[in-house]
């Protein structure tokens, strides 16, 4: 969340073609088996135009919530870092997630949020790491694109898995918790050479401020000038499928 109507999630979390009433943000969630936080319901979504599928750049949206949603103790939004803010090479940052436990394990219930603290890894390292064991990869092809952050150990071992896309990579900065990157994408979960790639939210802090200003009440615009605020509570399929559950419990009963 980074504003009180607005929450960011992967590109690849929007499936196409999609209407705004098959989506729900649940937002100050713990366990997804027991119902709490809020249900806000969507009134737009911006899919970055220059994502073209998996692994490729611009894998960010934006959703607008139909209302503002009230900040309590769990739901807070999350600073957005500025566009030159350069996370530095093993900094320590948070991700949290409902996704799978390791590759092809999910989450059992209650499916608590989980959270693990990763370092940062350098772009041209973690590009290189890519590289390692893997003779189809041309030496010369980048991976990790100019709008991508790694996360994770040289051995593996950490990381965020599948249904955790779309979650929020986390960073004290400067006595705050920036935004640093949404979970993208990575080959298998926590397996060596392999590191997390989340997309690098700085690189999109223009793109989000003109969608977020453009639309923001006169009341928001104050609010906004003071120097940018925001929690992560973005989500995923496990969202959904979270609110497919819930729906489905309200109409058996
Ligand atoms: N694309 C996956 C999802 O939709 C996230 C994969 C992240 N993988 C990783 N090894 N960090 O949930």
């Amino acid at each position: 969340m980074i504003d009180n109507q607005w929450v960011l999630t992967a590109a690849h979390c929007i499936i196409k073609p999609y209407t705004l009433a098959d989506y729900m943000v649940n937002l100050g969630a713990y366990q997804l088996a027991v119902p709490s936080g809020v249900l806000a319901a969507v009134s737009a979504i911006y899919v970055h135009p220059i994502y073209q599928g998996d692994g490729t750049s611009g894998d960010i949206a934006l959703i607008r919530l139909q209302s503002p949603v009230p900040y309590t103790d769990y739901i807070m939004n999350i600073c957005l870092p500025a566009q030159d803010v350069q996370f530095p090479s093993g900094l320590s940052c948070y991700v949290t997630g409902w996704g799978s436990i390791k590759q092809g394990v999910s989450l059992p219930a209650p499916q608590t949020l989980q959270m693990v603290q990763l370092p940062i890894i350098d772009q041209a390292q973690c590009n290189s790491m890519y590289h390692i064991n893997n003779p189809s990869l041309p030496a010369s092809q980048t991976l990790i694109q100019w709008d991508m952050i790694c996360a994770g150990f040289p051995n593996g071992q950490k990381d965020a898995c599948q249904g955790d896309s779309g979650g929020p990579l986390a960073c004290k900065w400067n006595g705050s918790w920036l935004l640093a990157g949404l979970v993208s994408w990575g080959f298998g979960c926590a397996i060596a050479n392999r590191p997390g790639v989340y997309t690098r939210v700085s690189a999109y802090s223009d793109w989000i401020q003109q969608h977020v200003a453009v639309q923001a009440t006169p009341a928001d615009i104050s609010i906004q000038n003071v120097p940018n605020n925001s929690t992560g509570a973005s989500s995923c399929l496990t969202y959904l499928l979270f609110l497919l559950t819930v729906f489905i419990h309200i109409i058996l009963w």
